[in-house]
């Protein structure tokens, strides 16, 4: 979902729309790229659900993203929790942040080429960023996960998009996988491995036990927006957009699991220029006469 920026004629009538003009708001509408209402980042306060059960639940629902694979090991077929992407439990701007998400399901999606519900948004990380399997729609678990993100979710109005949701796109560039490796083993390897499996210090980037590639984070623009907003985890922002795309295209050069039902994606045939595998549709399109 990050979709290119807007002409600035559609980007300003946003702004208007939602009735406040300052920078904030206005950077939102271009990260977001949709024509809507756009509601300042704010992570709700556990104080203000006055239901027990409800508090419970949401609170199951976290500690579900945090220990994804003890919680659910039938599901989860790497050594990725949610946080290890969506990370401060959801609460990080620019790092695929989940305030708000309730708000913006049901929702049209290219990749399905369907209206997903947002339970249906969950189980595709489950299948592809956790490599796992689907749970059952209608299963606590999945009840418990929909509750946390309801609660992040308080107080944006239905259809509106958040100030820092998704990465920051990035301008599209080239990257480089040699200097991507040099990078990698400066600035990344200390957390995450020389050969990319993880450590105590930090989550695996490549191999058996990481994402798949079907994953969003398997799409270099995704990965470089994610890498430049959130990553050194302990200096962000110091990487060049450059060196974002240089490390992001390394790491996923690397192996990492397959995903059997890829070429079934984007059966509109309308993938993006990233991702990194051919789709039915896509090559159906580029015979038809
Ligand atoms: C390997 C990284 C990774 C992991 C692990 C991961 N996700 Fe995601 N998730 C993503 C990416 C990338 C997106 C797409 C963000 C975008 O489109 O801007 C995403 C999107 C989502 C969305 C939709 C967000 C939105 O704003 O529309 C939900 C909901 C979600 N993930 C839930 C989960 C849950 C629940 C788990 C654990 C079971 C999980 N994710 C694990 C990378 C990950
Ligand atoms: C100080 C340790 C540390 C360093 C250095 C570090 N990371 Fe991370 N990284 C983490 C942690 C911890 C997470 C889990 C998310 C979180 O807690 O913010 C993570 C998550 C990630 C993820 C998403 C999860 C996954 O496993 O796919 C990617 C991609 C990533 N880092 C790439 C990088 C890159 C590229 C660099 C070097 C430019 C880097 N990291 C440097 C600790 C680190």
């Amino acid at each position: 979902m990050i979709a290119g920026r807007l002409p600035l004629g559609l980007t300003l009538l946003a702004a208007v729309a939602c009735g406040r003009g300052d920078r904030t708001e206005d950077q939102a509408v271009r990260q977001s790229g949709a024509a809507g209402h756009v509601v300042a980042f704010r992570v709700p306060s556990e104080a203000d659900v006055l239901d027990t059960e409800m508090l419970r639940s949401l609170r199951r629902g976290r500690a579900l993203m945090r220990d994804t694979r003890d919680s659910l090991p039938a599901h989860v077929g790497n050594r990725l929790a949610c946080v290890s992407c969506h990370a401060l439990d959801g609460t990080q701007r620019n790092a695929m942040p989940l305030i708000g998400v309730y708000a913006r399901f049901p929702q049209y999606r290219a990749r399905s080429g369907r209206v997903d519900l947002l339970e249906d948004r969950v189980n595709d990380c489950f299948e592809r960023s956790m490599n796992g399997r689907a749970l059952d729609r209608s299963s606590a678990e999945m009840r418990d996960m929909i509750a946390y993100m309801a609660f992040l979710s308080r107080g944006v109005p239905a259809g509106a998009q958040v100030d820092g949701q998704g990465v920051p796109p990035l301008p599209p560039l080239v990257g480089d996988t040699a200097r991507g490796a040099q990078l990698f083993g400066q600035t990344c390897s200390q957390c995450h491995g020389a050969e990319g499996q993880g450590s105590m210090a930090g989550p695996p980037l490549w191999g058996q036990d990481s994402y798949n590639i079907g994953a969003g984070m398997a799409r270099v623009r995704t990965a470089a927006g994610f890498i430049r907003s959130a990553m050194p985890l302990t200096n962000p922002g110091s990487l060049t957009p450059q060196q974002a795309f240089d490390v992001a295209t390394y790491i996923n050069s690397r192996p990492r699991p397959d995903f059997a039902m890829k070429a079934l994606d984007w059966p509109r045939g309308d993938p993006p220029p990233d991702v990194a595998y051919p789709t039915d549709a896509a090559r159906r399109r580029a015979t038809s006469p």
